[in-house]
């Protein structure tokens, strides 16, 4: 995650502010440190010499010394001021109607497109260079939404919604992170915003708004069988199907996404089986139990999930 090269306006500000600030900071570091160097070097005891004039009180000096770092506070903090409503414009708080909801999860994260009624988790599609008005809360404890190069922390928090407008000025993949301690696999809730032209997103706000036929023949509409009958409705949604669970992400187009496990395994079918096989030996302590199933009928859920597209 390359925190200081900014891909939006909201990132771009944060940068700015941190890069006075370093270099303010810097400046007092060269003068203390380059003064205490001097000093030690210039006004060193030598041989023979006296006891030096004692010296009580410089008011003068006092007041310098008491006054300089009142001034530098005070312009850093007019500049945070501003800074903040730079990268959260008032304008972007509670509007009529957010383009993206964020429901934060122990570990993952659940995304709505209220305009469009698309479902997905833990990768953000968004058209590059424009602002989508961002809606981030929490289904259990406190998380906290971070894609640095994108924008500031949005803390997502149960019962209380935040917003934030996301932007990436162009197409490209931008990873982020939980950015709060959340639990035993808090670093394992990884975001992903994908930005693309505007065209490539109609197409995939469309391709995410099928209803994908349930296999009826072969390997997949075993998986289909066994997911439908099985545990995975009780935890996981499948449009079309009488899946409709929300305490695990929505699986209707799991085959379209880079990742499984909010960015734990890369989405291949020997992943996935992986996964199914036992999500406790790859991400220890997430909601999705092992459900000791056999081979076969994992095998079956692969092909039935991979065909989810
Ligand atoms: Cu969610 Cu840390």
């Amino acid at each position: 995650m390359p925190t200081f090269i900014p891909h939006s306006l909201y990132a771009q500000v944060i940068t700015n502010l941190f890069i006075i600030t370093l270099i303010i900071g810097g400046l007092i570091f060269l003068i203390v440190a380059g003064s205490v160097t001097y000093i030690i070097f210039r006004y060193r005891e030598k041989p023979g010499q006296a006891e030096p004039q004692q010296n009580f009180g410089q008011l003068k000096l006092e007041i310098a010394w008491t006054v300089t770092p009142g001034i530098i506070l005070l312009v850093l903090f007019i500049l945070t001021l501003r800074t903040m409503g730079q990268a959260n414009p008032a304008a972007a708080q509670n509007p009529a109607q957010p383009d993206i909801v964020i429901i934060a999860h122990q570990w993952w994260w659940e995304v709505h497109y209220p305009k469009t009624g698309v479902v997905t988790a833990n990768e953000i599609h968004i058209p590059a260079g424009k602002a989508y008005y961002t809606e981030v809360e929490s289904a259990d404890v406190i998380h906290d939404f971070w894609v640095p190069e994108l924008g500031p922390k949005v803390d997502a928090i149960p019962g209380h919604p935040n917003y934030r407008t996301i932007e990436a000025d162009k197409a490209g993949t931008y990873l982020g992170t939980c950015a709060e301690y959340c639990g035993a696999q808090h670093a394992w809730m990884r975001i992903r915003v994908i930005a693309q032209s505007q065209a490539d997103f109609d197409a995939w706000t469309k391709a995410q708004l099928k209803v994908p036929q349930t296999p009826t023949s072969g390997l997949a509409a075993d998986g289909a069988k066994y997911f439908i009958q099985g545990a995975c409705v009780a935890c996981h949604t499948i449009a079309g199907t009488n899946a409709k669970g929300n305490v695990g992400p929505d699986l209707t187009h799991v085959a379209e996404r880079e990742t499984i496990g909010a960015g734990v395994l890369d989405n291949t079918p020997g992943n996935l089986a992986t996964w199914i096989t036992n999500p406790q030996a790859i991400k220890p302590g997430n909601h999705m139990p092992n459900l000791n199933l056999p081979t076969s009928e994992v095998q079956a859920l692969v092909a039935y999930l991979e065909a989810l597209k």
